[in-house]
């Protein structure tokens, strides 16, 4: 969006000049998934849709208008406790609730809140929505804050005041993405080494449009299964673990359970190793390492869904498609294709119908640049 229609919108909701604008991206992961709150790898990137947000301070209580949903909310930034505040606004108040501690209580503000990202695909609204509260909120304060820290902030505002129980995967993508990269993350160190994409690859985001369901608590579900699994093995966490490691405990082990961990001890192998082929653009291994994740995801984490089986499906038997597998929670939302760009319309296209043909329902499918991390557009 432009600054300038930006601006318009606060001015015609306040009758004041916003005096900053902040954005932050939407995610979409390659791979690594379910790893993140296990200390695994992920390899995300920051996509050229995501979240914007006008403010301007005022002597209170903080009011916020979302042009997405239409309705308004108040909440008091200096106050605000867990529990107060629900729906959208929610990321906003918990990221006033958290920054107090590092940064003070955050001034009032009125502020009108825009986006372009689908909205229950799967590419993380909620981490957007975080990072640019974030940003927004430190610059009022005139304090910087590391990329990296507020990612973690953002983790702590949604396990603690929101309520989901999220790794730091989705925050880390929004904050501390780069153009023209996606990032791969150690979730354990919060080292990122970024990882190009080729010129001639698109990234490309299929939405089944199959709204996402039970998330939460089957999320909640996979992770206390793997602390499980972890307690059994005796490690840390799942990343501390290997196959030769799993199949010793696997007469100890709940079959289900077991299923759970060779998910993640596989999902971090293949992460590393897509690393190497991205690196080398070796598309056989890409194919093959995706097509791994989905089947993974599918049968041994149980988060799949027919459409999202039907979607990875249709990807794989379109033109120039090099991969493709379920991205994101699961249970709905979105496939991720690595598709040649040249070939990307064709594509869309062949996979829309072909997914069509098994669903019945129409989906989305968008081509996305990698972008920056959430940052400040514009300041008075
Ligand atoms: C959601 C969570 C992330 C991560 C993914 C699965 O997006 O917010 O932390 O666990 O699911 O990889």
């Amino acid at each position: 969006m432009e600054i300038s229609q930006l601006q318009c919108a606060h001015e015609e909701h306040y009758g004041v000049q916003p005096t900053v604008i902040a954005f932050a991206p939407g995610r979409i992961n390659l791979i690594g998934e379910h790893t993140d709150y296990n200390g695994g790898f992920v390899m995300p990137a920051a996509i050229d849709r995501g979240i914007w947000v006008t403010a301007s301070v005022t002597d209170g209580p903080t009011s916020l208008w979302s042009s997405i949903t239409g309705d308004g909310v108040t909440f008091d930034a200096r106050t605000v406790e867990p529990g107060s505040v629900d729906g959208w606004a929610s990321y906003a108040a918990g990221m006033a609730w958290v920054l107090r501690d590092p940064i003070g209580n955050c001034p009032n503000i009125v502020g009108t809140v825009h986006s372009n990202l689908p909205m229950g695909s799967g590419v993380s609204s909620s981490a957007a929505m975080e990072m640019v509260f974030g940003q927004i909120w430190a610059a009022l304060a005139d304090k910087k804050l590391d990329p990296k820290q507020l990612a973690i902030l953002g983790q702590k505002c949604e396990n603690k005041f929101v309520g989901v129980n999220c790794g730091v995967m989705d925050q880390m993508a929004s904050s501390c993405g780069r153009e023209g990269n996606a990032v791969f993350i150690d979730t354990r160190t919060l080292e990122i080494q970024l990882a190009p994409i080729p010129k001639d690859l698109s990234i490309v985001l299929c939405d089944t449009k199959k709204p996402r369901a039970l998330t939460d608590s089957a999320y909640n579900e996979r992770r206390s299964q793997c602390e499980a699994a972890s307690s059994v093995l005796g490690v840390k966490e799942l990343r501390d673990a290997n196959m030769e490691m799993l199949l010793d405990a696997k007469p100890n082990l709940d079959p289900i359970v077991f299923r759970r961990a060779r998910h993640v001890i596989t999902e971090n192998s293949r992460t590393l190793e897509f690393q190497i082929a991205l690196a080398n653009n070796d598309r056989e291994a890409m194919q093959a390492l995706l097509r791994g994740s989905h089947t993974s995801l599918r049968d041994d984490y149980e988060v799949s869904c027919f459409e999202l089986d039907a979607m990875a499906e249709a990807a794989l038997t379109s033109p120039g498609c090099v991969g493709a597998r379920m991205t994101g929670a699961g249970f709905g939302g979105a496939c991720v294709a690595l598709v040649e760009t040249q070939w990307v319309l064709e594509f869309g296209e062949s996979a829309s119908a072909a997914y069509k043909a098994k669903t019945d329902i129409d989906p989305e499918i968008i081509a996305c640049k990698p972008v920056k991390g959430a940052h400040i557009l514009w300041q008075a």
